[in-house]
């Protein structure tokens, strides 16, 4: 009986029926190109999409305003295996406060600076990668640019940009290459350095304290623009206190403010103090030692405030200046060196204050405390 029915259904009533037929023809078609298409268009992204993810996981995580999405690349750590050549020697630029520093290229040819932070931490690794978000969301033209993360088999490392002009103290204190800063580079390196850890002081969400401030933290890029490194490590590494007393104090000797060298008491005026010691060192391209060298009668510091008290700031000045040298903004330079390396912190300015003074030509204040040197009032 069926097949009967069958027959009819195709045979009998043909006229209708090839309409019918054609129409899901034709339907089918369409279906089937339009899922073939978009099949295509999905392999495609997704292949994209493998290939952006290949090299590099994307961690991310929610602020916490809730309301904006950061995302830190984690690379692999064969990427930077590879990059930097296994970490060989010469690839080393450095050692910093935290480890060692590689200069590393990405097979795309972009160059990377590949901080190996050494095993001191006892830091959970969720511990760590919020950190290191936090130090990522700091963005500011006068700070080095985290661009990701590479956590891996023990290894914990930061890459950063790679800063092609090395550091400061590369420059300013070596006879020939301190030649190819001028005085109006110099005041630009000054004003970009105050204004970066004015960032990281009050203007960033986090407050931050370097710890660390000197030469060779400052970076410099293509255009001899300063850029500071290492920020926020000393938050990761010593707790997360903005200001307080710390068992492990880091830093370097001839930089550290009394407080904090004798005491572990550290804040913003702690910062000042190091950025006042910076700023002689560029003015006077001569390096700071520490409090109590043994061969110098006077520190830096001990010889500035000496030199000021006689009335004769300029026999400070690098004397390779010369006529590039713009006098009254370096006597400035002095004397807002003087009042930030202050003994006592409360006396210091902060950072904005320090900025407005560097902008202006307002009088300052005159540097009021004393230093001891070797039980030696300067006065
Ligand atoms: C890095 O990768 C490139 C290309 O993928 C390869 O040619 C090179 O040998 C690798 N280098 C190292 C040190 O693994
Ligand atoms: C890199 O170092 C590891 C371990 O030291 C070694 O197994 C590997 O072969 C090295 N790779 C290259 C490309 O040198
Ligand atoms: C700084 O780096 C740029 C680019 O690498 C280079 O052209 C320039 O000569 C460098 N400047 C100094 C003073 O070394
Ligand atoms: C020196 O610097 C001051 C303050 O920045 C400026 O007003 C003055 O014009 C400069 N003098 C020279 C000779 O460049």
């Amino acid at each position: 009986m069926w097949t009967d029915g069958a027959y009819w259904a195709t045979g009998a009533k043909a006229e209708p029926d090839t309409k019918v037929v054609v129409a899901i023809v034709v339907a089918t078609i369409v279906v089937v190109a339009g899922l073939l298409v978009s099949g295509y268009y999905m392999y495609k992204s997704r292949t994209k999409l493998i290939e952006k993810t290949e090299s590099r996981r994307e961690i991310s995580q929610k602020t916490d305003d809730g309301n904006e999405e950061l995302e830190l690349p984690m690379f692999e750590l064969s990427t930077i295996a590879n990059a930097t050549d296994n970490f060989s020697l010469h690839n080393k630029l450095g050692e910093g406060g935290f480890g060692p520093v590689y200069k590393g290229t990405l097979t795309d040819g972009k160059e990377i600076a590949v901080k190996r932070l050494s095993k001191i931490s006892g830091q959970g690794l969720n511990e760590f990668k919020n950190e290191v978000i936090l130090i990522a969301k700091l963005q500011h033209r006068n700070l080095v640019k985290l661009l990701g993360c590479c956590i891996q088999e023990e290894e914990k490392m930061l890459i950063y940009e790679f800063m092609p002009n090395k550091s400061l103290d590369f420059f300013i204190f070596d006879q020939k290459r301190s030649k190819l800063l001028d005085w109006s580079k110099r005041f630009n390196i000054i004003c970009g350095v105050a204004r970066g850890l004015l960032y990281l002081h009050q203007d960033s969400r986090l407050r931050i304290i370097h710890r660390d401030m000197k030469a060779s933290n400052v970076l410099l890029d293509q255009e001899m623009n300063p850029k500071i490194s290492d920020f926020g490590l000393a938050r990761t590494f010593g707790g997360d206190q903005t200001e307080g007393n710390t068992n492990r104090v880091v830093g370097t000797y001839g930089y550290m403010a009394p407080e904090y060298a004798s005491d572990g008491l550290f804040s913003v005026k702690s910062d000042v103090f190091s950025f006042g010691i910076l700023l002689l060192e560029i003015v006077s391209g001569k390096k700071n030692r520490g409090f109590y060298h043994p061969d110098h009668d006077l520190n830096l510091i001990g010889q500035a405030w000496q030199l000021w008290k006689e009335g004769n700031p300029l026999e400070l000045i690098d004397s390779f200046f010369g006529e590039s040298c713009n006098l009254s903004e370096a006597v400035r330079c002095i004397h807002i060196s003087l009042l930030c390396v202050q003994q006592h912190p409360e006396d210091r300015p902060t950072m904005s204050a320090v900025g407005l003074m560097l902008g202006s030509e307002n009088t300052l204040p005159e540097p009021k405390s004393t230093w001891f040197l070797d039980g030696q009032e300067i006065t």
